[in-house]
């Protein structure tokens, strides 16, 4: 059990400004006595994060986020408890307690990051054997120094079942530990279980955190089969979403930049050319909060994805999401090759220098976007651009910027440019307006985890909590499910006030075959039970659920109903159904 003493705790948070330790992750305003800034736990324009100094604590109107000092560092920092605790004691340089609390996550994580330094020096090894001559060529003939290859750690996994799990079981890892790390693959026959290495026959590329940790790799293939690239999947001590290759180097980087290619294949052969401050993401998707972890090292990102489709969509939506907090951004416009690696073969490393210094930023991008295949000579085209350009601009945060960019526009389409200007004050204003409706409901979400939470400690199991809010937000989604269970569910087998009132009213109406429409619904609800339904909605909207899913969640509550009788079996008052339910279930333990 991880237990502190309480003098302890009180000790760490009376060192910790809350103040400088969040200003650390996120740039803060003075707002009155509180400060405010851009939520790290989700993705916002304006800010709803504030700080509180007087209480030494956060909380986060958009996503609900809250707390103080230590479940700061747990959220931001992807913790645990005692090692959120372990990394503010080092940062007000106090001791840890010498025992008393359960350090056993932050051992594992310490045998993993070994494991994988180890599993690293096997590859590497491997690479600089004879079983490695074949990979060796082939970094060669991507044309990788010797430098190169040493400074990445690049490797070599061979093409066999067992050598890397048999190598570290030699030095004291379990199989089950290679299984944690993603080294190894199980598989069960007969109820006997085996375990095969991951990476066969592929060339190994480690992955390093910027404190210097190997948390992952990649693996390619020799040749042309697929899958081309195999990836660590999520760990204890590595999450896919937010793995960056490079930024162990780029972060050393005197470029006050760093640039963002697609592959870490694109970002060796970058380094190599000098360019040391290419970076390369591992997930498949940017999010924002990966956006924001670059950003702990740079203000300025150099986009730098490939030429294709695929690439330039993907430039798009990485546009948005740097935009959203606060980037300095350059769009690097490939030509002569596909990605960074062949122009690199084919051009050298000044041709894309000059494609660097070329790179617009993101206005002239999103302005060229704009452009995308219109005919600028044609009246139509310039239409069309205009809109374009106008709605464009109208998002762009800084007025001057804008104002900037507006003459340009004028001069391409021959439009004056005051007429252009006010239109983009008028959809700008229009644009305001949407993101305080926004904010109101972002409020209005927040404030339901609330009551959730209070909800669950009224009394009834969270599970039963969850299943009652569930099914609200099912049937409210698929009222033709209702007829399913019409039959067993009833008012008397909600725990929850509100969830029994929203369910009632809800079911009263989908009976009537009247508009589930929150609106019209509003008119027997309270405002907070609206919101409440609101917010269950809102957050499962992307979980269709099906009538298999209801009906489990009504077996949720029946048997909560059950369990809150007790011993004391009221047989007499039970439905037929609930009679039988009885019965089944102590049959079942007995
Ligand atoms: P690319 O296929 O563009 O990589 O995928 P590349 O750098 O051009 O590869 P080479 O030059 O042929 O070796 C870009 C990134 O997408 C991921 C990898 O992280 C890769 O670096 N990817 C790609 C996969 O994870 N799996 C795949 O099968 C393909
Ligand atoms: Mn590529």
């Amino acid at each position: 059990m991880p237990r502190f003493s309480d003098d302890f705790l009180t000790e760490l948070r009376q060192r910790i400004d809350i103040e400088q330790l969040i200003s650390s992750y996120v740039p803060l305003k003075r707002r009155g006595k509180n400060l405010v800034g851009l939520c790290p736990f989700h993705n916002e324009k304006t800010p709803s994060f504030t700080v509180y100094p007087e209480t030494q604590s956060y909380y986060c109107f958009g996503c609900g986020a809250a707390g103080e000092a230590v479940n700061f560092i747990r959220g931001v920092e992807h913790l645990d408890f005692v090692e959120a605790v372990r990394f503010l004691c080092d940062r007000a340089g106090m001791a840890m307690p010498a025992e008393g609390y359960d350090d056993s996550m932050a051992q594992k994580r310490r045998r993993m990051f070994e494991m994988n330094r180890e599993a690293a020096r096997f590859f590497h090894e491997t690479l600089l054997s004879p079983r490695g001559q074949a990979a060796l060529a082939y970094f060669r003939e991507r044309g990788y120094s010797n430098k190169t290859i040493t400074r990445f750690g690049l490797g070599y996994a061979p093409d066999t079942w067992n050598s890397l799990r048999d190598h570290l079981r030699g030095k004291g890892y379990s199989y089950e530990e290679q299984f944690d790390a993603n080294l190894v693959q199980r598989s069960e026959k007969n109820d006997r279980k085996s375990y095969y290495d991951n990476f066969r026959g592929r060339v190994i590329v480690p992955i390093i955190d910027p404190r210097g940790n190997v948390v992952a790799f990649g693996a390619r293939v020799l040749d042309d089969s697929k899958p081309k690239y195999i990836n660590t999947s999520d760990t204890l001590i590595y999450k896919k979403s937010l793995g960056v290759f490079g930024l162990n180097y780029a972060k050393n980087s005197k470029a006050g930049s760093l640039i963002l290619v697609e592959g870490y294949m694109d970002a060796i052969a970058l380094h190599q050319a000098g360019f040391d401050n290419a970076i390369a993401c591992l997930g498949t998707a940017l999010t924002g909060e990966m956006a924001r972890l670059l950003l702990r090292y740079t203000d300025e990102i150099v986009l730098c994805y490939d030429a294709d489709e695929a690439g330039q969509k993907a430039t798009r939506r990485a546009i948005d999401i740097f935009n959203s907090v606060g980037a300095k951004l350059r769009v690097v416009h490939l030509s002569g090759g596909k990605d960074p690696d062949e122009i690199l073969k084919n051009y050298g490393p000044e041709r894309f220098r000059s494609l660097l210094e070329g790179a617009a930023n993101d206005i002239e991008f999103g302005l060229m976007r704009a452009k995308d295949g219109l005919d600028l000579t044609s009246d139509d085209g310039k239409v069309k651009y205009l809109s374009l350009a106008v709605q464009y601009l109208s998002t762009v945060s800084d007025p001057l910027a804008a104002e900037v960019y507006a003459s340009r526009v004028a001069q391409e389409t021959d439009v004056d440019k005051a007429v252009i200007l006010s239109r983009i004050g008028t959809l700008r204003k229009r644009r305001r307006i949407q993101e305080k409706n926004q904010r109101f409901k972002d409020v209005q979400q927040a404030s339901m985890k609330e009551y959730a939470r209070a909800a669950a400690q009224s009394g009834a199991t969270a599970k039963a909590i969850h299943a009652e809010e569930r099914i609200l937000s099912l049937l409210y989604m698929n009222p033709d499910f209702w007829p399913s269970v019409r039959e067993t569910l009833s008012q008397e087998d909600f725990s929850d006030e509100t969830n029994r009132r929203l369910f009632a009213a809800l079911t009263e109406r989908i009976e009537a075959q009247e508009s589930l429409d929150l609106t019209h619904l509003s008119d027997t609800l309270s405002q907070e039970e609206v919101s409440k339904l609101y917010g269950l909605c809102k957050r499962s909207e992307k979980l269709p659920g099906s009538k298999k899913e209801l009906a489990d969640c009504v077996r949720v509550l029946k048997e909560e109903r059950q369990n809150k009788r007790g011993s004391a079996v009221d047989v007499s008052s039970m439905s037929d159904e609930e009679f039988l339910q009885a019965i089944r279930s102590t049959n079942r333990k007995s």
